[in-house]
């Protein structure tokens, strides 16, 4: 039962995977550790067909979710943005069961938001060509995850990915690693 409660359900959503350099180097720096199912939607769902019932029974084994993506048009990549729709559903995620008893299967669980930004910190800044923190444009997914009565951790945000050489990327990679390793092991 313990094991249950400390189970991180990583959902990783990059479009174009075998393109990926950060995301790819994040991903394979977490990838075995212990505690950790790693869900990969476009690997999972090319035909955006996706499991709700598959999807929904990872995240209620786990306590702490994680959704990890690349920035697109400063939102989520468009598959993520389905699997709110369709995972996070009535009487499941809010709302009320058949039985008419308040559904919250998310309650109380965690939420971490990893997303990795093409621009830097300062051009996500009232005066940068942004304009807005990437907290700011956290706003939907945040307010999404207190909805469901989730727990909205402080994102994991890398800026700049296209500045980031071999020695910053492999220490952007470690820090993600100590991030959720420090996550894995907080609530034993
Ligand atoms: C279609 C598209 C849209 C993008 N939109 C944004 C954006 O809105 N903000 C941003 O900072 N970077 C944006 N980027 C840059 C990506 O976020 C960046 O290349 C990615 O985080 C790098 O990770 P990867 O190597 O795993 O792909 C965009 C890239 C593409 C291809």
């Amino acid at each position: 039962m313990q094991n249950l409660f400390r189970m991180l359900t990583l959902i990783y959503a990059h479009p174009y995977p075998l393109h990926s350099r950060v995301n790819r180097a994040l991903r394979q720096a977490v990838d075995g550790l212990s505690g950790i199912r790693t869900r990969d939607l476009y690997a999972l769902y090319p035909d955006f067909h996706i499991d709700v019932a598959a999807e929904q029974s990872a995240l209620a084994e786990s306590e702490t979710i994680v959704l990890q993506h690349p920035m697109r048009w400063y939102h989520t990549p468009a598959l993520l943005s389905l699997w709110f729709e369709k995972v996070l559903a009535y009487g499941w995620a809010y709302g009320h069961d058949g039985a008419g008893q308040h559904a919250r299967a998310l309650q109380g669980k965690r939420l971490l938001w990893a997303v990795t930004a093409g621009g830097s910190q300062t051009a996500y800044s009232a005066s940068g060509y942004n304009q807005h923190t990437v907290h700011e444009m956290a706003a939907p997914i945040r307010q999404t995850a207190l909805y469901c009565g989730m727990e909205w951790l402080e994102p994991h945000v890398l800026y700049g990915t296209g500045q980031l050489d071999a020695v910053a990327l492999a220490r952007a990679a470690q820090d993600y690693r100590g991030r959720l390793v420090q996550l894995l092991g907080e609530k034993a």
